[in-house]
């Protein structure tokens, strides 16, 4: 029988049509992403309680306001523990809160802060030097997600839901809060402890709370998970106690590491800002209670202020 023309061009007509809509429809798709760009990432990625694994992200610059440490400085007031407010143009976070919602709310006015202004609250771990600001989260934004280690004790966890928080998230794994930072697998102390990094354009910022797992593996297990040098290592040390000697060891290894800059302060010690500021001063950052370090945004690295 012989084969009709236009039923066989009909056919193949069919065909090539759904293959240059299939061709047109990936172009769109991929032209639509590129214009996206970073904003596209964004609205994926934030408020991610999902564990990813990180990616290039960056944000363009960081300011890091220590809203509460037990260094003085000024009129501002200075209690045992530990708050920093991080600023950057694709969110704000509060890592730990400090032990009381008074010295909090204090010193961010003074500071020009407002602790709600955050994506996230991260909350390095349960002691009450970190975790005591946060009736304040509380009363005036009990709808920030709040992320915690895995490992908390169940006594704390329960302290913190009964304060009316509602959106607690716990981490067990490398976790975004806004696209470029992020919440790394909490480390045992004891107690279990999460630190913040923050990929910027200048470089890694790793924020620590209080080290109970010891600094230099902290350091060591950041460097290993996102494959990268510190810029600027800031925190608590957990070496207020410590023998100079031992100080001293951990001091010559976190420069070792390829630690950039370093800001001790809250539970540090004031030997370790003598022995960074005497043998290792290109590293040492002198910081304490209204200090704010800004990564990028006009300094060329690091400004101090
Ligand atoms: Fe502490």
């Amino acid at each position: 029988m012989p084969r009709n023309p236009r039923g066989f061009l009909g056919t193949w007509g069919l065909v090539l049509l759904v293959i240059a809509v299939l061709v047109l429809a990936l172009l769109f798709l991929g032209s639509a992403r590129q214009r996206g760009g970073v904003s596209a990432t964004i609205s994926q990625r934030v408020w991610g309680n999902v564990t990813v694994v990180p990616t290039g992200v960056s944000v363009p610059y960081a300011r890091l306001y220590v809203l509460v440490d037990n260094n003085p400085w000024d009129s501002l007031q200075a209690s045992w523990g530990l708050s920093i407010f991080v600023e950057t143009p694709w969110g704000n976070v509060l890592f730990d809160t400090g032990p009381d919602p008074g010295t909090l709310a204090y010193n961010a006015k003074r500071l020009g802060i407002n602790p709600c202004n955050v994506s996230a609250v991260v909350i390095s771990h349960e002691h009450m030097d970190h975790v005591g600001g946060l009736p304040y989260i509380a009363r005036h934004c009990p709808d920030v997600p709040v992320y915690v280690p895995s490992g908390i004790s169940s006594s704390v966890l329960s302290w913190i839901k009964s304060l009316g928080l509602h959106n607690i998230r716990v981490v067990n794994t490398t976790t975004i809060v806004v696209p470029g930072i992020y919440v790394l697998p909490p480390l045992w102390g004891p107690p279990a402890e999460e630190s913040l990094a923050i990929n910027t354009s200048r470089g890694l910022v790793l924020l620590v709370g209080c080290s109970h797992p010891g600094v230099a593996r902290i350091v060591k297990h950041a460097e290993q998970l996102l494959h990268e040098r510190i810029l600027l290592l800031m925190g608590g040390f957990h070496l207020a106690w410590a023998p100079r000697n031992e100080v001293e060891k951990i001091a010559k290894e976190l420069v070792g590491l390829g630690v950039e800059y370093i800001a001790p302060i809250h539970c540090s010690g004031s030997l370790m800002h003598s022995i960074l500021a005497s043998k290792y001063p290109s590293h040492y950052i002198g910081a304490h209670v209204g200090t704010v370090v800004v990564i990028g945004d006009g300094c060329s690295i690091i400004c101090v202020r």
